[in-house]
């Protein structure tokens, strides 16, 4: 079997570090490990429509940004077909098709879309295009014919569902489609960075995020005010660390040499948490060196972005390339679908 990978973001606002240690970085690795046959990445506008469809010029503008990010990060044209979700309009033909195979009760049973729903107070009056977006999404994936798909955990039941679609498709019309798996980022600490807060998730709307294209001084702001532990008044006072934002980021963000590089008295993270512990070590020690750190990752990241912004034709002209491919694939495969489903009346 084919090995073909397939992933995406909502063009809803800039990337941030919680996305590029939750999935970024595992696509990196993927990229530079090959052995695939192919990988899309997909920007997902119609689907952020879904829920921001009076505020076209958002996603608009962010398609182009979240473009940047992958770039920015080493995302490879050359290796990855990158393309733009409303662009593919056999995704849509998909998605008609694949309504009949699902219940309403089953898609309100969607715990993603279930929290979804609570957080942005649609109780009372959903948007049939976002209740139903989960049954797009398994068009985005098996218009591919995708096998993996790497996400977050919280996209865990989005692909539960694109299985079930997929078994009731073959069941029906014949093995036509194969079931996508999931592919879970590594590194558990970097599932779900933290926000700055250190209360949720780092979330856009949460404002508590430090993004990609964030300047030297947003990161060492943002860095400085990050939450530790309310109750480490004076240096001296014992500190937590579990909780503490600054050591989880440490956790996920400290790089071989970091030690040696910034903060030479000591020689692991394991002997500054003790410290910290013991009390007697400031906020403001580990803070300055979370920031040299986070610097030193960020700062490449933000210069390639600089200069690929300078640069709009060069980056369309990269995703209209992928699209044309995916556009392609996808109506090969809807082809495909139709005749199994006995639809293809002219050939
Ligand atoms: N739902 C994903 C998110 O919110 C984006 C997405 C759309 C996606 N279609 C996809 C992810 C297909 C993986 C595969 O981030």
């Amino acid at each position: 079997m084919k090995k073909i990978i397939l992933t995406g973001d909502r063009p809803t606002g800039h990337l941030h570090i919680g996305h590029f240690v939750g999935s970024l970085k595992n696509r990196l690795l993927l990229q530079e490990k090959g052995g695939y046959d192919e990988f899309y990445i997909m920007i997902a506008d119609a689907q952020a429509l879904t829920d921001n469809f009076g505020n076209v010029q958002k996603v608009r503008d962010n398609v182009f940004q979240v473009m940047l990010d992958y770039l920015a990060v080493g995302l490879d044209p050359n290796k990855v077909t990158f393309f733009i979700q409303s662009e593919v309009s056999e995704l849509t033909e998909f998605t008609f098709y694949y309504m009949n195979l699902v219940t309403l009760a089953r898609l309100e049973r969607n715990p993603t879309v279930k929290e979804e729903l609570r957080q942005k107070d649609f109780e009372k009056n959903i948007p049939m295009g976002f209740l139903t977006y989960p049954v797009s999404q398994t068009a985005d994936i098996t218009a591919f014919n995708a096998t993996i798909v790497p996400v977050g955990d919280d996209q865990l039941p989005m692909i539960e569902q694109a299985r079930e679609i997929v078994r009731a498709f073959n069941n029906l019309y014949g093995e036509t489609l194969v079931e996508p798996k999931a592919m879970l980022p590594e590194n558990e600490n970097a599932f779900r960075l933290v926000g700055t807060d250190g209360k949720a998730k780092m979330s856009k709307s949460l404002n508590n995020c430090i993004f990609l294209s964030d300047s030297p001084n947003e990161i060492k702001d943002k860095v400085f005010n990050m939450y530790t532990d309310p109750n480490h008044i004076h240096v001296t006072d014992p500190g937590k660390v579990e909780g503490n934002t600054v050591f989880t980021y440490l956790d996920v963000f400290l790089r071989p040499g970091d030690f040696e590089k910034y903060l030479p008295e000591y020689k692991s993270l394991d002997e500054l948490k003790d410290h910290y512990r013991r009390g007697g070590l400031g906020d403001m020690k580990i803070k300055k060196f979370l920031n040299s750190i986070l610097q030193d990752i960020l700062a490449p990241i933000r210069a390639r972005r600089e200069e690929l912004e300078k640069n709009p034709d060069k980056v369309f002209e990269i995703l209209e390339k992928g699209t044309e491919k995916a556009r392609k694939v996808a109506y090969k495969n809807l082809i495909k679908l139709k005749t199994a489903m006995g639809i293809n009346y002219f050939n």
